[in-house]
């Protein structure tokens, strides 16, 4: 590497590369080559290989209404039966499918002929409910063994789903209903976190109260903590009268390629989330490749992918990846800190775990408890089963990644430090365990097939070395296909006019190596913070403060943070007088739990500060690059001459909390 400081590369073993998917850099470039020399080949081969189809695609990339592209658009498939019945078919019936463990502790077996069970009565109670292809159906459910059965159902019928992580406030649940216009919302009574049962069917019936959800005609609720929830007479079902007396088969909707098989939400740099169309066909083929090239799934792994079914990475990494590829994996549905924060290493001795996979926050807590109390340490814990270890979401740090690869791997086990995001549907750039010389902090080279590029301001690409912005250059088969309902916003947003449309834009900034070419992402270009590994628009938290009746105007900035990556530095304007000491106080409480009502608690900001005004040009724009440096603790140096209220800083220096 280039860099000044002598940089540690770290080579797989020779015991890794033996049996990797991807072995050796050779086989590496081989890939590439083959994508490169004939790129709707390389991805028609793997379509045909990974997948069954009921119709087989003649078709593979139609880019004739760019961007709005099509892959293997004339065949038919199913993403549950590419899940479930194709492994009993293959004789994986009895194997374990998923290992649910309980924020209690209780574990739970589920084998793919049982699995294949529940997802066909639950899709035959959901047809009797009127469910059919093309209907959306909202899933706010906590990680459960419910919630795959959930998705997979509603894949099995055809009906696009769209989960909502059960974090989310009312507010923010309502407006997802609202916008997917779904007719049904499957929650269940409440989820159990951290030792106490938390609500989530009292939150959905708020929702569906403020006006909007008219669409739904059916909750399906699942029982969980056993609270007394209210049910509304013809519109609310227990799941178990439900899928009471139901066939345990059902033949599943073959449904084009291109169908949505789902909707996700996530932030961008307006107010309003967007909600992420993907494809089945293409959706599907990237979650299986990437299990066998990223993570080397084999038939003897045991796959853990320790986040929530609410973000992209639940969909890719444990409702659809692993089942497609048969593999067995485990679910969690509690926190890594309960009942202490030795949870995952317990966790991946007990239950013998092959393959983890988890966020650089988690991490991050992780070492400070370590250190806090010894007895939490991996060290502690028989992790030898261990093999392979990931990262998702955020910048790892190197001191993090050393961590996790000495402690938790035991310095025999290859990071996959995977870029990706909720727009690309799988993996874009990321090392292959048997193959890619690993340095800490770099997602090293992108995936086979992906032609990802940093390119300036005119698209232009720039040398190594130079950073830049970080785009992709051929549309690839789990891209986004369009935002829901709105397809300008989608062009805008991902094929802007700068790039002539032809790019794709990811929003983060990169920079690749001028030796290796191995690329860094130096995090987001866009308004878009990341905290603990979730996306949030400072635009959709400012709305939420302004909406306050108090607060008369709001900026919002991320600062870095040791333990959560960014963190959210909130500077509010209030209608009446700046309040300062105690009033400060109360006030900076108020403020953080609107906006844990009006989003979910993710979105609260760690430090609010108050002014009488915010720093402005005189031509009334608020300057966020002082606010950024406010909230960093930094001193202003720069010239303020331009300010119109300069001595405004001086108030917005301190956190009033
Ligand atoms: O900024 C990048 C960061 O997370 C963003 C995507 O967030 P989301 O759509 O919520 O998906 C997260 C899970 C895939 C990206 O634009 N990001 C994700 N993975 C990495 C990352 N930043 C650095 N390194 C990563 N490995």
């Amino acid at each position: 590497m280039s860099n000044e400081q002598q940089v540690r590369i770290y080579n797989p073993s020779e015991e890794v590369v033996k049996n990797a998917a991807v072995p050796g850099m050779d086989a590496y470039r081989a890939l590439c080559k083959e994508a490169a020399d004939d790129y709707e080949g390389f991805w028609a081969r793997r379509a045909r290989e990974a997948l069954t189809w009921h119709t087989p695609f003649t078709q593979v990339l139609d880019e004739s209404n760019a961007p709005f592209f099509k892959w293997f658009a004339d065949g038919k498939i199913n993403a549950s039966y590419n899940c479930l019945d194709r492994n009993v078919e293959r004789g994986l019936g009895d194997k374990v499918a998923i290992i649910f463990e309980g924020d209690d502790g209780r574990v739970t077996r589920v084998t793919y002929k049982e699995l294949l069970g529940r997802v066909c009565k639950l899709a035959n109670g959901l047809r009797d409910l009127g469910v059919k292809k093309g209907d959306r159906v909202v899933i706010y459910l906590p990680m459960s063994i419910e919630g795959i059965v959930a998705m997979q159902a509603c894949a099995r019928i055809g009906a696009t789903h769209s989960v909502v992580f059960g974090g989310f406030s009312a507010q923010a649940l309502r407006d997802r209903i609202n916008d997917t216009q779904a007719s049904v919302v499957i929650t269940a009574d409440g989820q159990f976190r951290g030792g106490k049962g938390l609500p989530l069917k009292p939150i959905a019936d708020e929702a569906l109260s403020l006006g909007g959800c008219e669409s739904v005609q059916k909750v399906v609720v699942v029982k969980r903590t056993g609270a007394e929830v209210g049910f509304t007479a013809g519109r609310d079902i227990w799941y178990t009268d439900l899928i009471e007396g139901k066939a345990d088969t059902a033949e599943p909707e073959w449904v084009e390629s291109e169908h949505p098989l789902f909707l996700l939400y996530t932030s961008g740099s307006t107010g309003k989330p967007k909600g992420v169309q993907h494809s089945t066909g293409g959706y599907l083929l990237q979650a299986v490749l990437s299990m066998q090239y990223t993570f080397d799934i084999k038939p003897s792994d045991i796959f853990w992918c320790t986040a929530d079914i609410g973000w992209v990475t639940g969909h890719s990494y444990i409702a659809y990846g692993p089942l497609a590829c048969g593999a067995t994996q485990v679910v969690f549905e509690g926190v890594p800190t309960y009942p202490d924060a030795g949870r995952f290493w317990r966790m991946i001795q007990d239950l013998k775990v092959t393959i983890f996979y988890t966020a650089p926050t988690a991490i991050r807590s992780l070492i400070k408890a370590a250190d806090n109390n010894p007895s939490l340490h991996p060290s502690k814990y028989d992790l030898s089963s261990l093999r392979i270890l990931g990262s998702v979401g955020e910048p790892i740090n190197p001191a993090a990644w050393e961590w996790y690869y000495e402690n938790v791997g035991g310095g025999r086990c290859p990071i996959v430090d995977t870029f990706w995001q909720t727009e690309t549907g799988a993996h874009m750039i990321t090392p292959m365990p048997g193959a890619t010389p690993l340095v800490p902090g770099s997602c090293t080279l992108p995936f086979p097939g992906i032609q990802a590029a940093v390119v300036d301001e005119t698209g232009t690409e720039v040398p190594n070395g130079q950073g830049g912005i970080l785009v992709v250059k051929r549309p690839w088969p789990s891209m986004i296909r369009t935002i829901w309902g709105d397809p300008d916003r989608f062009k805008k947003s991902y094929y802007p006019e700068d790039f002539k449309g032809k790019l794709y834009l990811a929003g983060d900034g990169a920079i690749r190596d001028k030796d290796t070419g191995y690329f860094t992402i130096t995090g987001r270009i866009d308004d878009v913070l990341n905290v603990s590994g979730h996306r949030m628009g400072t635009m959709e938290i400012e709305s939420a403060l302004v909406a306050h009746e108090k607060v008369a105007e709001a900026a919002v900035v991320g600062r870095p943070d040791d333990v959560t990556g960014e963190a959210i530095v909130a500077f509010v304007v209030l209608k009446g007088q700046r309040p300062t000491g105690e009033d400060a106080k109360a006030m900076i409480k108020e403020l953080q739990n609107w906006v844990g009502k009006e989003i979910g608690p993710i979105a609260k900001p760690k430090d609010i500060r108050f002014g009488e005004n915010l720093p402005k040009t005189r031509s009334g724009k608020i300057m966020r690059r002082l606010l950024r440096q406010l909230a960093k603790g930094e001193d202003i140096t720069q010239d303020t001459s331009t300010l119109e209220n300069p001595a405004i800083l001086e108030q917005l220096k301190q956190s009033a909390g």
